[in-house]
């Protein structure tokens, strides 16, 4: 059995609550196409990319759109989504994430970010913690969206770590399953109701001893 040498983060939902804005952002988007779209509905974009949270979007409101209208749109709600997060507070950070991180680096892990966010460069200046992660794949990096893996493939690969020797803090489905898809184990951020797939679900990192949660989440096994 490896040791684990690597952690690699989810942004949206592990590191900072920006879930409510990216849902004020596309209920705008949605009143001025007349979609009713409700929190419950924004449920289903976590975890997911930009087109793709949008066609869900028109999905529920039996629209159809061209290639062109749908980038138009995603970037009126992506100019929405960036005037709350200019606004972002460091208090805003969710609960012992930067005791976690902190200790962590103490303890001498790597530490890197694996997000489907195109804006995680913005979110992580505003919130003073560039300097908390080694190395940072983002939506601007990868290629193919969670559940594939390949944002935490390439986390490993920047931290120089095997993926055995890596694991993954997710609170969305499609990124519990793209920790799995890279062959690590994934740490659910939630409940076991809402993340059936995860190794192991804690509600955050506020009081969470990661040489305890590792020990916990037992040895790494093939498949
Ligand atoms: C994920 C969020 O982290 O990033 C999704 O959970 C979001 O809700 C996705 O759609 C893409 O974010 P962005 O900032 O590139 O629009
Ligand atoms: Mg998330």
């Amino acid at each position: 059995m490896g040791k684990i040498k690597g952690l690699l983060f989810d942004l949206d939902g592990v590191i900072v609550d920006t879930a409510k804005y990216h849902y004020l952002a596309w209920k705008e988007l949605a009143d001025m196409l007349n979609i009713p779209f409700t929190e419950k509905d924004n449920e289903r974009l976590k975890g997911v990319s930009r087109m793709k949270s949008f066609e869900i979007i028109l999905e529920i409101g039996g629209l159809e759109l061209s290639e062109d209208e749908k980038e138009k749109y995603c970037g009126i709600k992506n100019e929405i989504y960036l005037e709350y997060i200019r606004k972002l507070r460091k208090e805003e950070v969710l609960p012992g994430v930067n005791v976690f991180l902190a200790d962590a680096r103490r303890k001498g892990y790597r530490m890197a970010l694996g997000s489907a966010s195109k804006n995680a460069g913005v979110i992580l200046s505003g919130l003073n913690l560039t300097e908390a992660f080694d190395a940072v794949i983002d939506g601007t990096k990868v290629k193919t969206a969670k559940p594939d893996p390949e944002v935490f493939l390439l986390g490993a690969k920047e931290l120089g770590l095997n993926r055995e020797a890596c694991i993954v803090f997710e609170d969305a489905r499609a990124g519990v399953e793209a920790a799995h898809n890279a062959g690590m184990k994934a740490v659910g951020i939630g409940t076991k109701e809402s993340l059936p797939n995860a190794d192991i679900c804690i509600p955050g990192l506020f009081g969470t001893n990661i040489e305890e949660l590792i020990r916990q989440l037992g040895p790494w096994r093939k498949g």
